[in-house]
Order: C-alpha cells, then sequence, then structure tokens
C-alpha cells in the first residue's frame, strides 16, 4: 500500500493515512500522520498495521481543513467499523454536517469528506450494503468526489464512486485496484477500465462490479495501460524530475512517431473530428493552465504560421467566465499533462455545451479530458511524477506541432515537400535535446552560485517568450524565488525600472538564421538591461556570435529552426530551477503547496 501511495504522492503530500480491515468485524486498524508519506512511514515502522483482507489509503492536498493529524484521511464512521477517503470538494458539506450533528453525530475533523463517511454509515445502519450505501450517498452530494469506502463488517470488499475527479480500476489476478491513476498499480497489473460520471464500483479479490447511480449493471471493455512499470521509479537519478528533464529526449521521439499514416494524416489516439469540419475551422482556442498553457503559447506561434488560422490561448480557469465566442467552427485545443486539471475539465464542457469540437492534448490515458474530448493525441512522455512539469511540456510541444502541421496539409496551406522537410527536423529534435542534457554542467555550477538571488528575470521573444514564463514558474516553484518572464520588447514599458547592479537576468535569443531582425531586437534588448548593470545569462544557438560579446555567461543549444526552438532552450531553464533548488536544500519533487493534479476549480 505504501509504494502505491509513494507513487501517488504528487497528488498531495501534506497528510497521508490507511485504513485496514483486519479479522473485528466491529473496528478498522487505522494510521494517519500530517505531513510527507515518510511520516506515515515512520509510525508504521513503530507499530506496524496487521494484515488484512482490504485496504485502502490516501495522500491529502488540503482544502478543508489544514494539514493536521486529525484531517489526515481515512475518516472513521459507525464508531470505527466504516473508513472512507476522498479526492475533491463536497460543496453542500455544511449542510450535511448540520444535518448530521442534528442526529447526534460527533465530527472529528474539519474536513467535507467526514460528512460523506457519517453519510454512508447512515444508510449502512439503516441496512444497505456498502455497494448500496455509496450509491445513496453520492445521489445526495454536490461538488467533485472520487470516494472510497471500506466496512469491517464486508472484509473483501472495496467500494467506490467519482463525479468530476478520477478513479480507476486495475484488474489483478485474484486481487483487484481502485486509484486515482493507474501508477498507484502499474507494479500489479497493467489492466484497467474507466469510470464514468456518477458510475458506482465494488471491488472484491475475485471481481469487479460497476453499477450507475440507479443501480444498472455497466460493462465495459478494459484497457491495456502502455507505460511499465519502472517508468515510475527514479531510475538512478537522485529526483524524479532530473530523470524526467533526461527522460526529454525520449518522450519527444515517442510522442513523434508513427503518428502521421501513408498520406501524411494525423492518427488521432481516440475519437475523431471530421476532416471536413477541420478544413473549416476558423479559430483555435486552446485551453490550459500553467506549463501547459505555455506550451499551448508555443502552439499558437507555430500553428498560425503554418495554417493560418487564428489561435487563442486562454487560461482555463479565465475562459469559461468570460462568455468567449464559440462556433461549430472553433476547434478548442485542450492541453493537459493530468488530464484531470478541474480548471481545464471544465472549460472543454463549457466548450461542448457551446457546439464546439474539443481535441485533447493528454498524457494519461483514460483521463477524463481523454475521455471527455472529441478526440485526443496522447503525448507519450509516460509518468510525470515530479510535480513540477518538465517532459510533458515538451511533449504537449511536440503533440501540438504535429496537430499544427497536419491542419496545413489538410488544408492546403503547405506543400508537400514543406511538410516533410518541417517533419524531418521535429526528428532531428530528441537528439538535438540530449546534446544540451550532456552539455549542461556549466550551468549547474552557475545554478549554485546563484543560490542566494532574491530576484531573478527571464526574457525572451517570440517562442523564446513562453519559454521565459516557464523558466520563471520552473523557479519560482522550485527554489521559492522570485521570478519573472517578460516579453522582452516590454522591458522598457516599465519592468525595466527592477534592474540594478548584478540583477541576473536570462535571455531566450531567437536564432540568428533566416530571422536576423527578431535576433537584433533581442540583442538589442540583452544591450538594454547590460547597460543598467544586469548579470546576463543568454541562451543562444551554437554559433551566434552576437550573443557571446553581450553574455556574462553563455549557453549554447543546437542549431534549430526558429519555430522549434523552444524544445531545446527549455531545458537548460529547467536544469537551472533544479539545481538552485537543490543547492537550497529543497524536496524538487514536492515543492511546497502544490500538487501536481490540481482537481480543485
Ligand atoms: C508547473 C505545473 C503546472 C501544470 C498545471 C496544469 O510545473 O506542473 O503549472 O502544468 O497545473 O496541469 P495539467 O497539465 O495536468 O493540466
Amino acid at each position: 500500500m505504501l509504494g502505491g501511495l509513494e507513487r501517488l504522492e504528487y497528488r498531495g503530500y501534506d497528510s497521508a493515512g490507511i485504513a485496514v480491515v483486519t479479522s473485528d468485524p466491529e473496528k478498522l486498524a487505522m494510521a494517519k500522520k500530517a505531513g510527507k508519506l515518510t511520516n506515515l512511514a515512520k509510525v508504521l515502522a513503530e507499530s506496524p498495521l496487521p494484515d488484512g483482507t482490504a485496504a485502502i489509503g490516501h495522500t491529502r492536498w488540503a482544502t478543508h481543513g489544514g494539514p493536521t493529524d486529525s484531517n489526515a484521511h481515512p475518516h472513521l464512521a459507525a464508531g470505527g467499523r466504516i473508513a472512507i477517503i476522498h479526492n475533491g470538494i463536497i460543496e453542500n458539506y455544511h449542510s450535511l454536517r448540520t444535518e448530521l450533528m442534528e442526529q447526534g453525530v460527533e465530527f472529528q475533523s474539519e474536513t467535507d469528506t467526514e460528512a460523506a463517511g457519517h453519510l454512508l454509515a447512515s444508510f449502512v445502519d439503516k441496512g444497505q450494503t456498502l455497494a448500496q450505501a455509496m450509491r445513496s450517498t453520492a445521489l445526495r452530494l454536490e461538488g467533485a468526489f472520487t470516494l472510497l469506502a471500506i466496512d469491517a463488517r464486508e472484509p473483501h470488499t472495496v467500494v467506490g464512486t467519482r463525479r468530476n475527479s478520477p478513479l480507476v480500476v486495475g484488474l489483478g489476478d485474484g486481487e483487484n485496484f481502485l486509484g486515482s491513476d493507474v501508477v498507484a498499480f502499474i507494479e500489479y497489473t497493467r489492466t484497467a477500465l474507466e469510470l464514468d460520471q456518477d458510475e458506482i464500483v465494488e471491488i472484491t479479490p475475485e471481481g469487479v462490479t460497476v453499477t450507475t447511480l440507479t443501480g444498472a449493471v455497466v460493462e465495459r471493455e478494459p484497457f491495456e495501460v502502455t507505460w511499465d512499470a519502472s517508468a515510475a521509479q527514479k531510475g538512478g537519478f537522485a529526483t524524479f524530475m532530473d530523470k524526467e528533464i533526461h527522460d526529454q529526449p525520449a518522450a519527444v521521439a515517442d510522442t513523434l512517431r508513427g503518428r502521421l499514416d501513408d498520406h501524411g494524416r494525423l492518427k488521432l489516439d481516440e475519437g475523431t473530428i471530421p476532416e471536413a469540419l477541420l478544413a473549416a475551422v476558423d479559430k483555435i482556442i486552446v485551453v490550459a493552465c500553467g506549463t501547459a498553457a505555455y506550451a499551448g503559447m508555443v502552439a499558437k506561434y507555430a500553428v498560425e504560421h503554418w495554417t493560418r488560422i487564428p489561435v487563442e490561448v486562454e487560461l482555463a480557469h479565465e475562459f469559461r467566465y468570460r462568455d468567449p465566442i464559440l462556433t461549430a467552427r472553433t476547434l478548442v485545443v485542450a492541453m493537459s499533462q493530468s488530464g484531470e486539471t478541474m480548471d481545464t475539465i471544465m472549460a472543454i464542457r463549457h466548450a461542448k455545451q457551446q457546439g464546439s469540437p474539443v481535441a485533447a492534448i493528454v498524457n494519461v490515458q483514460g483521463s477524463t479530458i481523454a475521455r471527455e474530448a472529441d478526440a485526443v493525441l496522447y503525448t507519450r512522455a509516460g509518468p510525470e511524477i515530479a510535480v513540477a512539469s518538465t517532459k510533458a511540456f515538451l511533449a504537449q510541444i511536440s503533440a501540438a506541432y504535429l496537430l499544427g502541421i497536419y491542419l496545413a496539409e489538410l488544408r492546403g496551406n503547405k506543400f508537400a515537400d514543406e511538410i516533410a522537410s518541417l517533419l524531418r527536423d521535429l526528428d532531428e529534435m530528441p537528439s538535438k535535446i540530449q546534446r544540451v542534457l550532456d552539455t549542461a554542467e556549466p550551468l549547474r555550477d552557475l545554478a549554485r552560485d546563484m543560490a542566494s538571488e532574491k530576484t531573478v528575470l527571464f526574457l525572451g521573444r517570440h517562442v523564446g517568450y513562453p519559454v521565459a514564463l516557464e523558466g520563471a514558474l520552473k523557479l519560482k516553484e522550485l527554489a521559492y524565488i522570485h521570478a519573472e518572464g517578460f516579453a522582452a520588447g516590454e522591458l522598457k514599458h516599465g519592468p525595466i525600472a527592477l534592474i540594478e547592479e548584478g540583477q541576473p537576468v536570462f535571455i531566450v535569443l531567437p536564432s540568428p538564421r533566416g530571422r536576423e531582425v527578431l535576433h537584433s531586437k533581442v540583442i538589442s534588448n540583452i544591450q538594454e538591461v547590460r547597460a543598467r548593470g544586469a548579470r546576463t545569462v543568454v541562451i543562444a544557438e551554437e554559433g551566434d556570435e552576437a550573443a557571446a560579446q553581450f553574455a556574462d555567461h553563455l549557453v549554447t543549444v543546437p542549431q534549430t529552426p526558429t519555430l522549434l526552438m523552444p524544445l531545446v532552450t527549455v531545458v537548460p531553464l529547467q536544469i537551472f530551477a533544479h539545481e538552485l533548488a537543490t543547492a537550497k536544500g529543497y524536496d524538487v519533487d514536492q515543492p511546497r503547496n502544490l500538487a501536481k493534479s490540481v482537481t480543485v476549480e
């Protein structure tokens, strides 16, 4: 159980707990502890839980109630006979809590989850089985939830349900599993079953039963998880993030591999959007959050240039609330590593309600966004465990390039030889990324040297702008340093006032080849900050003579067509943030206050 929780810890790590059904029909065994999973592991090492017949475990990212021992999941009900765990937010918990307290229930925590536990127990008290009680409970709940429960009197059963939060079933041999993500059980089985909204699942060692809220039995085909168990291990690296940074050549190669059919048509992984509809699209809106939104910004530059279709990029949480203009000819593209980001899920639901087709670029198979989109192009980055996104970012950009090339081909914006040349350029990217990784050592020294800096600025133009934003985000979230990314041309409109003697400024320089004007504008921006005392770190193409003159520190990347440059220029920034955070003694895989899948709005 601890192994599964460890692989899920990226989802939340402010407390953890396990409950087990033992031979006692009146009481479950339980251990839970605030803090990271290692705290729970210490408790269990001192007083291990007895072996049992069914168990549930949880790692938490606090929403209702702080990260304390008592707010940690599982939560007990029915005098310790029933235990429940929960992801998501139960929006009507307050009224449920009042109702239950009026019936004499005493609460032990400040969580919304505990209300669901006592409600479930009240249905079991009325003679319902655990699965029936879960159904009755789900019918009373509003909001987003994945719930799992065990009852000491049903010693071989775990029941679960989901609404707007993820839950997948792992089908083993004489054992079955439930997890918010397949990584929880890929050590034991790679055969999995998706669950739809508002379904109830009951697992025993012998079987799995899925029913709807009305009790109708659901038959569903299992799918094979393509990831292997070793992909969720550190593989000799000190951190998952370092391993995932080094996975990037493979993540890009796998995402690109075998995607185009003999006619140069993109093979989507799931679903379809009719070609006639794609040919008629008059606007694309990318909806995403955080790093994935920066991948969307890169996509905008490339897709607009190749297809001449206007592309907007919108933070998913802003999109829905501003009454966006959506028609049947607007292609909405959701980008998400986890496929479970609630803001992005809500954005695509809104788009679908307005009649717009939705394509998803997602990393996790069977995730909510993948299931709800009309068509899916999977990034094949493998499991990304470190909270800060790295390889998923590169894979998202690669998938977006494929989509852009496909649309250009379909709509006749590019000749066949131009498409072939773009694809050749893309094919060379994995080895170029590998070269950046192989030459990163000086950057690690620089990061250690800058460990005590208070502010770091990042500048870029064109596709270098989202790269600058991503460099700043990585530094903020890992090293807790104030960092900001700017469009280099914007500096003179205000932010240049921040520059003083010694201020570190990273500049992402575009290729001088074929983009002389763009290149020379960024060189001017470097001079502007240098003239005011900035210490410049310039990321430039190999052989860029001008760059060397204006860089206090020069980091070179292989020569690459400008639109593809983010795949190489962001890598030094990832390594820099990783190294600097490590030098400060921080846990780079699990930065404070964050969770990998943000499954609340
Ligand atoms: C930053 C990071 C986040 C995610 C964002 C979207 O390193 O990981 O900004 O990119 O929360 O997550 P997904 O891609 O799962 O939708």
